[in-house]
C-alpha cells in the first residue's frame, strides 16, 4: 500500500527507487498505525540524536520561530522550545492522530505554552514567519516546497533529515550513522546590476545568481572588465573580483538594495558599499 502510494505521488523512476530505499531503511521504525497512513509521507520519527543535530546545525536559540512541516509526534518542535529555548514552535501534520499525540507530548514536556500543533496540509501552511524550518519528508515533497522556501526571508535556516533539494546544494551537511542531515541558509536575492564604491575605486557589477552561487562581470570607469565570483550565506556575501594578482576580496552584508562591507580584518577590501543601479 505504501509503495503504491509513493508511485502515485512520486512518478519518476529515480524517485520511486529513493522512496523504496527510504521505506526499506526505515520500515523497522514504523509503528503499526503507520500502515494505515495515506499521506504524502508516512510517519517515521526522527531519532533523538538526529533531532539534536538538526537543531544544533540550525543554531536554534531564543529568538527563533521554528516550524516543523509534517510534525508527527511533535518531537522536533518540542525539542526546539524545550532543549534550545526557541521563542516558539509550530508543528503541522495532516494526520489528526499525530496532532493529538504531539499535543499530549507537549503537555507532558511542560511546553504547551510555547508550542502549537495544527492539523493542516503542509502545502497550505504559511511558514513565511519561520526563522527555522525543519522537515523529514520525501524528495518530491521537498522539491514541491522549494520555490516557497527560496522566497523566505534571507537568512532563514532550513534543515532536512534524509533528503536534499536536488541542485540547491546544502550549506551544511552531517552524516550520523546512516542518516543524512542537510541545512540551507536562504540566500538574499542579488542578481542584477550594482554600483560598487570603495577604496579600490568604483565598479559597475553585473551579477548572476544560482541559489547561493554568484558569477558576473565588474567593469571599471575606464572599461576594464574583470570576472566576479561569489557566494551568499543568507545575507552574508563574499565576492572575488578579478583574477590572479589583481583579485580583490570583498565580504559584506546585503540589506535589500544595498550591500556594505563588514568590519573585517585580513586581506579584504574595507569600507566598500554597493547599491543597485
Ligand atoms: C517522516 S514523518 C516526520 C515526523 C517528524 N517531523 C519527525 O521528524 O519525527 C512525516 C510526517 O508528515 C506527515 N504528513 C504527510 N503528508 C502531509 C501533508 N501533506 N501535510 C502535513 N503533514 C503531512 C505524516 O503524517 C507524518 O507524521
Amino acid at each position: 500500500m505504501l509503495i503504491s502510494y509513493f508511485r502515485r505521488h512520486c512518478p519518476g523512476r529515480a524517485c520511486v527507487m529513493v522512496a523504496g530505499s527510504f521505506l526499506i531503511v526505515t520500515l523497522g521504525f514504523l509503528p503499526s498505525s503507520a500502515a494505515a497512513d495515506t499521506f504524502d509521507v508516512p510517519f517515521v520519527p526522527t531519532p533523538p540524536e538526529v533531532v539534536e543535530r538538526m537543531l544544533n546545525m540550525a543554531e536554534v536559540g531564543p529568538s527563533d520561530r521554528v516550524i516543523d512541516l509534517g510534525s508527527g509526534d511533535g518531537r522536533i518542535a518540542i525539542a526546539a522550545v524545550k532543549d534550545r529555548a526557541a521563542l516558539s514552535a509550530l508543528g503541522v501534520d495532516l494526520n489528526p492522530v499525530r496532532v493529538e499525540e504531539a499535543k499530549a507530548n507537549a503537555k507532558d514536556a511542560g511546553v504547551s505554552d510555547r508550542v502549537e500543533f495544527r492539523q493542516e496540509d503542509l502545502f497550505d501552511t504559511d511558514f513565511s514567519n519561520a526563522t527555522v524550518l525543519t522537515m523529514y519528508l520525501l524528495p518530491n515533497v521537498n522539491m514541491r516546497l522549494r520555490p516557497k522556501v527560496l522566497d523566505l526571508a534571507a537568512g532563514t535556516r532550513v534543515v532536512s533529515h534524509a533528503f536534499d533539494m536536488d541542485d540547491w546544494e546544502s550549506d551544511d551537511y552531517a552524516r550520523l550513522g546512516n542518516r543524512d542531515v542537510y541545512m540551507w541558509v536562504v540566500p538574499a536575492k542579488v542578481a542584477g546590476a550594482w554600483q560598487l564604491d570603495g577604496p579600490e575605486g568604483s565598479l559597475a557589477l553585473d551579477v548572476e545568481q544560482t541559489f547561493q552561487h554568484l558569477s558576473g562581470i565588474a567593469q571599471t570607469a575606464k572599461g576594464h572588465a574583470m570576472p566576479v565570483r561569489g557566494k551568499l550565506r543568507g545575507k552574508e556575501i563574499t565576492l572575488q573580483i578579478g583574477d590572479g594578482n589583481e583579485a580583490r576580496h570583498y565580504t559584506g552584508t546585503v540589506q535589500a538594495d544595498t550591500m556594505a562591507a563588514n568590519p573585517a580584518t585580513g586581506n579584504v577590501v574595507q569600507g566598500w558599499r554597493a547599491v543597485r543601479r
